[in-house]
This record gives structure tokens, C-alpha cells and sequence, in this order.
């Protein structure tokens, strides 16, 4: 009888090398090691990293070791739909994390399905959402397959899994070890663990990779244009990217002025409150400047109506319901908001802040003869008087008879 097989999320990194073994000689499983580029190693030039990492789950044992490069596929399916959503989590987290794990689990059964596996699995903790996301993606999109979480269910501190480890030869990278637990993509990059868990502590000045110190970021303000059509941007200054190297491009130029730092305690899933830190200088210039497009291209009632799903449509994915019935409809609401949020928006980028220096659309709603004080002026102020009157009516009414209650 064939050993079962088993797909597994595979970072390279020291807990999940150790999973392939621990799933092998604990459940009997052949382990194929799926590797999953969503930028976590930069717009270009990750394949040899990613090749590196292959190599490494086959010396730990894997029989099959694939790579996928799924850079554009995250940008166009997942983060795109989060540009037009405006998605904060918290109103403050662009969701890095979140959005990458039905991908990756979408690949993993994709990889299930071509192997012959009946099971995937990941590489996540039980304390966090990552585990949740992974697994209820699964059962949306492939309730039969089994999913297995050997480091929930090892139960080993760190220092055991490398005596673990050193015990089977299994060659394991221990030496750049950081006290953090990051995890990192196209949309930003996400800290947690060591000093990061007192609230109270400044994060350290190593946590940061995409953005510099406000006491090294340029003296000169930088300006930067962004394109949008159909809700998404498609151009910075006026060069047309796609939007894997558009986020890419502007999370450069805005990381190098200190932009998109993010320090906040986060409600997770299970209950816990824990401390975050975040840099996503890309993500947060483009959701401000799409946010100010969509305030001057949407009509008011549809705006209004779409502030108040935004905060929802976050909480959905961040709680691991991308694929759900829900979700679903609301990005049919969501589609249907970003017909006419095309134009352009020009953002300062000083010193850690990244604003909206200003903003034009051919098709926006802003009318200047309507809005302006001068002589141009077409907005007719003989009808305002009725309609104050009629718009204050109620309030009138309520006034007379029970305001002085
Ligand atoms: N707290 C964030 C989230 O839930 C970040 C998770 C980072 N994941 C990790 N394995 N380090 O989305």
C-alpha cells in the first residue's frame, strides 16, 4: 500500500521543514512541499530565493517540491478586489496576512488534486487567524480534503523542534533566526512576538524592512500620481504598470519617506487581543488615494451605503471568509461602486505621511459652477429656502410638542 500524500504549505522556514519529516514519521504521510511566491521576496528577482527554498524542502525530506509564482494572480484576485473594497481592518490593517491565505490554500488543494493528495496542510500555531483561514478556505472550496496542522499539534517549543530536527540530520536553518514572527507579501509586511508584545515598547528600529526612520526619510516632499480606472490603479506617473509591480513600485517610493508604519493592538479571531506591527507603504497610499477618487466619483447615497459594507467586507476576510456567500455579494456590490471611480490622484509623500495633494476625473461629480462663491455660480439659492423649510419640518414638529418635555 502507497503512503497517503500530503501538500504542504512551505515557507522554508525552521517550523515547517520540520513538519515534513513530523508529518512522515508521526502520520505517514509523503510530503509534497508547496511554495508559494506572493511577493514575499521582493517584485523581481524572488525565483532563485524561491528555487533555494524548493531545494530545501526536498534535503528535509519532501518527495516533491513545487514553487508556484502567484505574484500577479494575489495582486489581480485578492488585492484588487481589497483596493476596491478599501479594506482596514480595525480600520487600520490593509489585511496583508488575510489576504493571501486563500491563495495559497487554493494552490495547496490545486496541488492536492494533480498529485493524488487527499490532504494539505499548514504551518500555523493555534493562537492565531492564519490557522482559521487556512482551513475554513478549504472547506469552502474542497470540504472533502483533510487538513493537518503539525506544529497545533506538536506542541514543541522552538528550541525542541531543533533538537528535533538535529536529532533526524535534517538540515534546518537556525543561525538567522530573528526574534520575530513576520509573515510578508506583494501588500505589506507584518511583525509580531519578542519585544513587540509589550504594548507599551516602541518597536525597534531592526523590525523594519520596507520603510525607512522618519529621521532618515529625504527633507524634499516627493509627489507621486496614481491612475485609477475602474477602481484600480493602473498607472504610476503617467507609466502603466500592472498591478502586482504598480503596488510594488509605489510601496518603494513611498517606504523610502517613511510611509506605512502601522503599530496597533488587534482583536484576533480567537479571542485574544495582541499587539502588531505593520508596514505596508504601498498599501496605505493607494487605499488613501482610492478612498478621495471614490469621494469625488461616487454619487452620495451609493458612497454613504458603501462606507458602512467596507468595515464588514474587512471583517469577513480578516475572519477567513473570502470564500463565502456573503463576501461574494458584497464584491458584486462592490464591482458594480467602482464603474466610475476612474481619474487621477496626486499624493505627497513627506516624512511618514502620504496625502492627497489633489485628485481630477473627467467623469467625477464635482461641479465647479454648483460649488464655487464666484460669479460663475449656477446653483439656484432661491430653492434652498423651501427645502431648508422642508428638510427641518420634522425637527419643527418634534420642537413643538415634545422638545421642552
Ligand atoms: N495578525 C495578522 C493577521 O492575523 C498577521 C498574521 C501574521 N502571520 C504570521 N504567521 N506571522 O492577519
Amino acid at each position: 500500500m502507497t503512503a497517503p500524500r500530503l501538500v504542504l504549505a512551505y515557507s522554508g522556514g525552521l517550523d515547517t521543514s520540520v513538519a515534513i519529516r513530523w508529518l512522515a514519521e508521526q502520520k505517514g504521510y509523503e510530503v509534497v512541499a508547496c511554495a508559494i511566491d506572493v511577493g514575499q521576496v521582493g517584485a523581481d528577482g524572488g525565483a532563485e530565493e524561491m528555487e533555494r527554498v524548493r531545494r530545501r524542502a526536498l534535503d528535509c525530506g519532501a518527495v516533491d517540491a513545487v514553487v508556484v509564482d502567484a505574484r500577479n494572480e494575489f495582486a489581480d484576485d485578492f488585492v484588487g478586489p481589497a483596493i476596491a473594497a478599501n479594506t482596514l481592518y480595525m480600520g487600520k490593517y490593509p489585511l496583508v496576512s488575510a489576504l493571501s491565505r486563500p491563495l495559497i490554500t487554493r494552490h495547496l488543494v490545486r496541488v492536492a488534486r494533480e498529485t493524488g493528495a487527499a490532504a494539505i496542510g499548514h504551518g500555523c500555531t493555534g493562537k492565531g487567524n492564519d490557522q482559521v483561514r487556512f482551513e475554513v478556505t478549504a472547506m469552502a472550496i474542497a470540504p472533502d480534503i483533510v487538513v493537518e496542522a503539525p506544529i497545533r499539534e506538536w506542541g514543541l517549543s522552538r528550541d525542541a523542534a531543533i533538537v528535533w530536527a538535529q536529532e533526524r540530520d535534517i538540515p534546518v536553518q537556525v543561525k538567522t533566526h530573528s526574534p520575530y514572527s513576520i509573515d510578508e507579501n506583494l501588500w505589506g509586511r507584518t511583525a509580531e512576538c519578542g519585544i513587540l508584545e509589550d504594548p507599551w515598547e516602541s518597536p525597534p528600529e531592526e523590525v523594519f524592512a520596507r520603510s525607512v526612520a522618519l529621521a532618515d526619510a529625504p527633507d524634499e516632499p516627493e509627489e507621486l500620481t496614481l491612475t485609477f480606472a475602474d477602481g484600480l490603479p493602473v498607472a504610476v506617473d503617467g507609466k502603466e504598470l500592472d498591478l502586482a509591480r504598480l503596488i510594488a513600485e509605489v510601496d518603494r517610493r513611498a517606504g523610502a519617506h517613511g510611509v506605512g508604519r502601522i503599530d496597533m493592538v488587534e482583536d484576533r479571531l480567537v479571542g485574544i487581543k495582541s499587539r502588531e506591527i505593520y508596514e505596508c507603504p504601498g498599501a496605505l497610499t493607494i487605499l488613501t488615494a482610492h478612498r478621495d477618487l471614490e469621494d469625488l466619483c461616487l454619487e452620495q447615497e451609493l458612497a454613504q451605503e458603501k462606507r458602512g459594507l467596507e468595515g464588514r467586507y474587512a471583517q469577513l476576510v480578516y475572519n477567513g471568509l473570502w470564500f463565502s456567500p456573503l463576501k461574494k455579494a458584497l464584491d458584486a456590490f462592490v464591482a458594480v461602486s467602482q464603474r466610475y471611480v476612474s481619474g487621477e490622484v496626486r499624493m505627497g509623500l513627506y516624512k511618514g505621511s502620504a496625502w492627497v495633494a489633489g485628485r481630477r476625473s473627467p467623469i467625477g461629480l464635482y461641479d465647479h459652477d454648483l460649488a464655487t462663491y464666484d460669479a460663475s455660480d449656477r446653483f439656484d439659492h432661491t430653492q434652498a429656502e423651501g427645502f431648508v423649510r422642508l428638510w427641518g419640518l420634522p425637527t419643527k414638529v418634534w420642537a413643538r410638542r415634545q422638545g421642552s418635555l
